[in-house]
C-alpha cells in the first residue's frame, strides 16, 4: 500500500491549435494534463492549486470514492468550488480498482481542456488477465474550439440553442494532419505513435470530448478490447472501438504490418494521428474521411459484445433481486424562455425534472443537516406518460427542481434508462458517480416491464461507470448502494448536463463501523 502525494497547478497557458492561439486553462500548463499513475490500494493525495480566474473542481471519473465523497469533485454536488487563489487536497484510496480512468474539471465547461488520464496498475506481482504488452500508451481523445469555450457556452445560453460544434477532434491534444491548418504557424501533423513490427501494445483510450461519441479505428489493424472503465472484459476483436464521453477503453494492438503509416481516426471529424510501423522509411499515409455509415449498428454490436470477465479472480457480483426498480426517461425538451433571444430554449430532463444546481454543496447540506437545499422526492418513474415511437415529440413538459432520490445503505437498485427521443433519437452517455453498475439489458424502442426482463443477463453483464444508452432505445443498469453520500448521475455530453440532464442519489450511512461517510476534511472549500 503506497501513498502518492502530488501537487498540481491549475494555470492558464497560451496554446496554439489549428492556427489559432488562445489562453486555455490547464493542469500544470499541459493539454491534456499529466497522467496520474498509481497502483491498486494506493492512497492518493492531490493538492489542487487554483491560479486562474475561474472557480475550479476536479473529478476523478470512475474512482469509487468509498466513504470519501468529499473528494469526488462535482461542483455544488459534493463540494463548493476551489476559488481563485485557493487550494484543496483531494484525498482518496484506490480500493479494488485497477485499469484506466481519468480526471477532469467538473464545473462549467472547463473540462474541455482540464483533463488527463489515470492509470491504476494492478497490485505488485498481480499480472493482467492477458499477455503482457510490449508497451502501454495513453491516448486521450478530445475536442478543440478555436473560440473561447466560455464564449461558446454563453452564446448557447443566450440564444437557447445548441452550441457550436468543436473545430477539431484531438488525440493527446493534437488535431490530425488533415484538420490541421496549413500555414506554418500552429501547424500540427498530428500525434504519431511509433510501433515495432511484431509487438503488441496496450492502448489506454480515454474519451474526454465534450459532446461527441467517437469511433476509434486504426487502418489495417484489428483491436482487441480487454477492459472498459477499469473493469476487465472478455476479450473480443473489432475494427472500430465505440467510446462515449466519459468512457475509457483498453485495447491490445498488434503491429502485424511491416512498413508504413496507418491512419488512426477518431470520427466523426476524422482527426487523426498516425501509427508508423518502422517509421524510418515511412511512405504514404492512407487517408480516409468516412464517418462510419452504419454507426448505429456498429455501436449496437460493440455494446452487446461487452461482457465482464467474470472469472474466479474477477467475479461479476450482479444483484439478482432489486429493492428499487426505477424508470428514468432521458430526453430533451423545449421550454418558453423570456430571456432567450428566440423566446424558447432547449432543456433536458430525467423523468421530466430538469435539475437545478444548488448554491451550496449537496453533500455538505446532507452531512450538516441543512434544510432547504434539496428535496428527496425525485420521481422513480416519468411524471408524464410517454410512448416512444421514434417520430415526433410526445413528452416535452418539464419542471425544475433540486430533487434527489433516497436510497438505504446496501439497497439494490435497478434503473431503466429510456431514451424518449423528443427531438430526435439520441445516444446519451449516462454516468453515475460513486458506483460501477452492471448493464443487465438493452434494447430498441420502449422498455416493456413484462417482456424486457426476460432478456436480462444476470451472469456476466459488463460493469462500468458510463453507459452509451442506445439511441431510440433503453438500457437497464443495476448496482448496490454500498457507498454512503450524494452521488451525481448525469449525461456526459456537457451540453446536455448544462440543460439539466442530471439528478443525484442520496445514500444513507450503514450501521457497521466502516459504513458511514467520513467527516469532511478541514480544507474543504466554502461557497
Ligand atoms: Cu466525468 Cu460527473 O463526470
Amino acid at each position: 500500500r503506497g501513498v502518492l502525494i502530488k501537487i498540481v497547478q491549475i494555470v492558464t497557458r497560451k496554446t496554439t491549435r489549428l492556427c489559432s492561439t488562445k489562453p486555455i486553462v490547464t493542469v500544470n500548463g499541459q493539454y491534456p494534463g499529466p497522467t496520474l499513475s498509481a497502483r491498486e490500494g494506493d492512497t492518493v493525495l492531490v493538492k489542487v492549486v487554483n491560479h486562474v480566474k475561474y472557480n475550479v473542481t476536479i473529478h476523478w471519473h470512475g474512482i469509487r470514492q468509498i466513504r470519501t465523497g468529499w473528494a469526488d469533485g462535482p461542483a455544488y454536488i459534493t463540494q463548493c468550488p476551489i476559488q481563485p487563489g485557493q487550494s484543496y487536497v483531494y484525498n482518496f484510496t484506490l480500493t479494488g480498482q485497477r485499469g484506466t480512468l481519468w480526471y477532469h474539471a467538473h464545473i462549467l465547461w472547463l473540462r474541455a481542456t482540464v483533463h488527463g488520464a489515470i492509470v491504476i496498475k494492478p497490485k505488485l506481482h498481480v499480472p493482467y488477465p492477458f499477455s503482457n504488452p510490449h508497451q502501454e500508451v495513453v491516448l486521450v481523445l478530445g475536442e478543440w474550439w478555436n473560440a473561447d469555450t466560455e464564449a461558446v457556452i454563453n452564446q448557447a445560453t443566450k440564444t437557447g440553442l445548441a452550441p457550436n460544434v468543436s473545430d477539431a477532434h484531438t488525440i493527446n491534444g493534437h488535431p490530425g494532419p488533415i484538420a490541421s491548418c496549413v500555414s506554418s504557424q500552429g501547424r500540427t501533423d498530428g500525434y504519431k505513435l511509433k510501433v515495432k513490427s511484431g509487438k503488441t501494445y496496450l492502448l489506454r483510450i480515454v474519451n474526454a470530448a465534450l459532446n461527441e461519441d467517437l469511433f476509434f479505428k486504426i487502418a489495417g489493424h484489428k483491436l482487441t478490447v480487454v477492459e472498459v472503465d477499469a473493469i476487465y472484459t472478455k476479450p473480443f476483436t473489432v475494427d472500430t472501438v465505440v467510446i462515449t464521453p466519459g468512457q475509457t477503453t483498453n485495447v491490445l494492438l498488434t503491429a502485424d504490418k511491416t512498413l508504413g503509416q496507418y491512419l488512426v481516426t477518431a470520427s466523426p471529424f476524422m482527426d487523426a494521428m498516425i501509427v508508423a510501423v518502422d517509421n524510418k522509411t515511412a511512405t504514404a499515409t492512407l487517408h480516409y474521411k468516412v464517418p462510419p455509415r452504419n454507426a448505429t449498428s456498429i455501436a449496437t454490436s460493440f455494446a452487446t459484445s461487452l461482457l465482464s470477465l467474470n472469472s474466479k479472480k474477477y467475479p461479476a457480483n450482479v444483484p439478482r433481486e432489486v429493492d428499487h426498480s426505477l424508470l428514468f426517461t432521458i430526453g430533451l425538451g423545449i421550454n418558453p424562455c423570456s430571456t432567450c433571444v428566440n423566446g424558447s430554449r432547449i432543456v433536458a430532463a430525467i423523468n421530466n425534472v430538469s435539475f437545478v444546481m444548488p448554491e451550496t454543496a449537496l453533500l455538505e447540506a446532507h452531512f450538516f443537516n441543512k434544510q432547504g437545499v434539496f428535496t428527496t422526492d425525485f420521481p422513480g418513474k416519468p411524471l408524464v406518460p410517454f410512448n416512444y415511437t421514434g417520430s415526433g415529440p410526445t413528452n416535452l413538459q418539464t419542471t425544475n427542481g433540486t430533487r434527489l432520490y433516497h436510497l438505504a445503505y446496501n439497497s439494490r437498485v435497478q434503473v431503466v434508462l429510456q431514451d424518449t427521443g423528443t427531438i430526435s433519437p439520441e445516444s446519451h452517455p449516462i454516468h453515475l458517480h460513486g458506483f460501477n453498475f452492471f448493464v443487465v439489458g438493452q434494447g430498441v424502442g420502449n422498455y416493456d416491464s413484462n417482456t424486457s426482463p426476460s432478456t436480462f443477463n444476470l451472469v456476466d453483464p459488463i460493469e462500468r461507470n458510463t453507459i452509451g444508452m442506445p439511441s431510440g432505445g433503453w438500457a437497464a443498469i443495476r448496482f448496490k448502494a454500498d457507498n454512503p453520500g450524494v452521488w451525481f448521475l448525469h449525461c456526459h455530453f456537457e451540453v446536455h448536463t448544462t440543460w439539466g440532464l442530471k439528478m443525484a442519489f442520496l445514500v444513507d450511512n450503514g450501521k457497521g463501523p466502516n459504513e458511514s461517510l467520513l467527516p469532511p476534511p478541514n480544507d474543504l472549500p466554502k461557497c
